[in-house]
């Protein structure tokens, strides 16, 4: 293994599917760090912001929902639910809700030992100086084929069209919004999972985040 810094930040993002929670766990485990999913804290405020009937619409409720988070189960089985993530996507869009959350990420990516957070702005903005970051991508097409076969799973129904709908109104609303948009850092490494088995797609990122650090040193 290359050497590596005493305080690693692997930054990973990507759109809704596309591979990057996995990727992204399996990183921690294999380099021993703590593992944060920032799409969970937009989810949490979504939920909050459902349960207690507030208006998506309204940013200044949406803002208030982060106060609330505290109070959403991290088990919760609903804050994966298609519903929540469709408004997670919307809240999220509100520059106030995403500085609301920054501090406590930025926080954990700045821990002593390092961290691993995937989510959609990390390279970008949570953590600019990451020492690898990956960009995780997969066409519509088979994200929409995964998140269709995790629904089903479940034992909900599903069509697939509407899934692939959902992806790519998703897709839109988070690559379009003026508020730290959907897009690969600069200098992040693409990751395209299409073709991948999730074997061979966490073996393509090891190899990546080890080549940025041959890079780095
Ligand atoms: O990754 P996910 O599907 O759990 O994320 C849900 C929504 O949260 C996503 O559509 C956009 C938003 N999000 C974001 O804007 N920034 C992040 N760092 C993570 C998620």
């Amino acid at each position: 293994m290359t050497s590596r810094p005493d305080n690693l930040v692997i930054a990973v993002d990507g759109p809704a599917a596309s591979g990057k929670g996995t990727v992204a766990k399996a990183l921690s485990r294999h380099y021993g760090l703590p593992h944060m999913d920032t799409g969970m804290l937009y989810r949490s405020v979504a939920l909050s912001l459902w349960r207690f009937g507030g208006d998506a619409g309204n940013p200044f409720e949406a803002v208030r929902a982060v106060d609330e988070i505290g109070n959403i189960d991290p088990d919760d089985e609903e804050l994966r639910s298609e519903t929540v993530g469709e408004l997670a996507s919307r809240v999220s869009a509100y520059p106030a809700v995403r500085k609301a959350l920054l501090a406590r990420q930025q926080a954990f990516a700045a821990q002593p030992g390092g961290a691993v957070l995937d989510g959609r702005d990390i390279g970008t903005v949570i953590a600019p100086d990451a020492h690898a970051k990956l960009f995780v991508t997969a066409s519509a097409q088979v994200r929409a084929e995964r998140r269709h076969k995790e629904i089903t799973g479940r034992g909900v129904d599903a069509h697939f069209e509407e899934v692939l709908a959902d992806i790519r109104a998703r897709d839109e609303r988070d690559a379009g919004r003026a508020a730290a948009p959907l897009v690969p850092a600069q200098d992040a490494d693409q990751l395209d999972t299409s073709e991948l088995g999730v074997d061979d797609a966490i073996a393509a990122a090891i190899d990546l985040v080890e080549a940025a650090l041959v890079r780095r040193s």
